[in-house]
């Protein structure tokens, strides 16, 4: 089965043996007693080589419930931005993990839901959501879960709280564990009267070009979405997985020597011997912003984002994320690591 529409890279990838997932109970089939070789979601997160030996599950598993406590928390708040009050409660949902990310945002903030509002347009699927803990423009998926429900290979169902999923910066339990676990849902309490999160510098000026000083919930997903659009790609449009590398985390001494050379160096404080840097900076301060490489390249507006043009393979855009670290690396010194995962074989 070929995989090149279930990933948003866009990149030609054949699965040996494909097996939809669309109900929890295929998993007490004996296959399921050791981990298939790739499980897939909205494979927005990672780089397929051209072969997937073995099993490869899609995971379907749609739903959203409401669970039961979810009344009790009503409350009444004032709509900052209207006239009329009105009610919102507090609720708990259940969704299951092959629901489209976005479209549970868009569900949950049309209802009056709100806390995902700044991880609007995030693509994916909701059970990806937690293993590398999403988060944008100051906020990270790992706040709002209280639950997630997983199949433990050879084990059975089971239930794990927020801290046994051990969520940090892009990072969680199910990344140092592979093969361990399947998510089959997740449990998400989202509020009415939650703070907003507009500390971000983008959503600021976004919200002030946009002339909104209170600002609702639905016009903090405004701003988001627009500044999305305005510099990340649409993979309908350009295949690509968001950011292809994190972050960097770098020792204050590392920080200091960049600084003292390149005075308008963004970064974000860790603590007192770490700073974070933006690997979009480094990429673009280094020559290589737009820049490509036959059908793999990073994108003219965002430089930590690598794109398919069009017809590159996965080991295409490995190749060229090579140049791209190497390069990074001659002129700071500074190791960028992946992000993605990647995934098969080549030939
Ligand atoms: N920058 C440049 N040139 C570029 C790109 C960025 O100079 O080509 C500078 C920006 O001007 C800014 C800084 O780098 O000063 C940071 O850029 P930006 O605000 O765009 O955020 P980012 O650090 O590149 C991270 C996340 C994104 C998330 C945004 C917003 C990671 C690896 N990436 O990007 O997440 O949407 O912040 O919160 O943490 C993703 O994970 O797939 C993703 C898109």
């Amino acid at each position: 089965v070929s995989l090149t529409r279930f990933n948003t890279f866009n990149l030609p990838s054949v699965a040996e043996q494909y097996l939809p997932l669309t109900k929890v109970e295929q998993l007490s089939d004996p296959v399921f007693n050791v981990a298939p070789q790739l499980v897939l979601g909205g494979g927005s997160n990672m780089v397929l080589l051209e072969q997937i030996k073995g099993l490869t599950v899609h995971v379907l598993l749609g739903g959203v419930e409401i669970l039961g406590d979810g009344a009790q928390g009503a409350k009444e708040v004032e709509k900052r931005n209207g006239s009329t009050g009105y009610h919102l409660p507090s609720v708990h949902l259940r969704v299951g993990a092959g629901v489209d990310w976005n479209q549970l945002v868009r569900y949950t903030l049309d209802r009056g839901w709100y806390g995902l509002e700044n991880l609007i347009l995030i693509p994916g699927t909701v059970g990806a959501a937690p293993v590398q803990n999403i988060g944008a423009y100051g906020a990270e998926v790992a706040e709002r879960i209280t639950a997630v429900h997983v199949w433990e290979y050879g084990v059975g169902a089971r239930v794990l709280s927020p801290e046994e999923c051990a969520f940090g910066y892009r990072d969680s339990r199910f990344k140092h564990e592979p093969g361990r676990f399947l998510i089959t849902a997740v449990d998400l309490r989202l509020n009415g009267d939650h703070e907003l999160k507009t500390s971000y510098g983008a959503i600021q000026a976004e919200l002030a070009r946009l002339a909104i000083s209170e600002p609702s919930p639905a016009d903090v997903a405004l701003a988001v979405t627009n500044i999305r659009r305005s510099k990340l790609p649409d993979w309908f449009f350009l295949g690509n997985s968001g950011s292809f590398f994190k972050n960097p985390v770098v020792p204050k001494e590392t920080y200091n020597r960049l600084k003292a050379r390149y005075e308008d160096l963004p970064s974000y404080p860790i603590d007192e011997n770490h700073v974070k840097l933006p690997a979009g900076w480094l990429i673009d301060r280094a020559g290589m912003k737009g820049a490509r490489d036959g059908q793999a390249g990073t994108y003219a507006l965002q430089a930590l984002v690598m794109v398919n043009h069009g017809g590159a393979s996965g080991q295409d855009i490995i190749n060229f994320s090579k140049k791209v670290q190497q390069t990074v690396r001659q002129k700071f010194d500074v190791e960028l690591e992946r992000e993605v995962q990647l995934i098969g074989w080549k030939g």
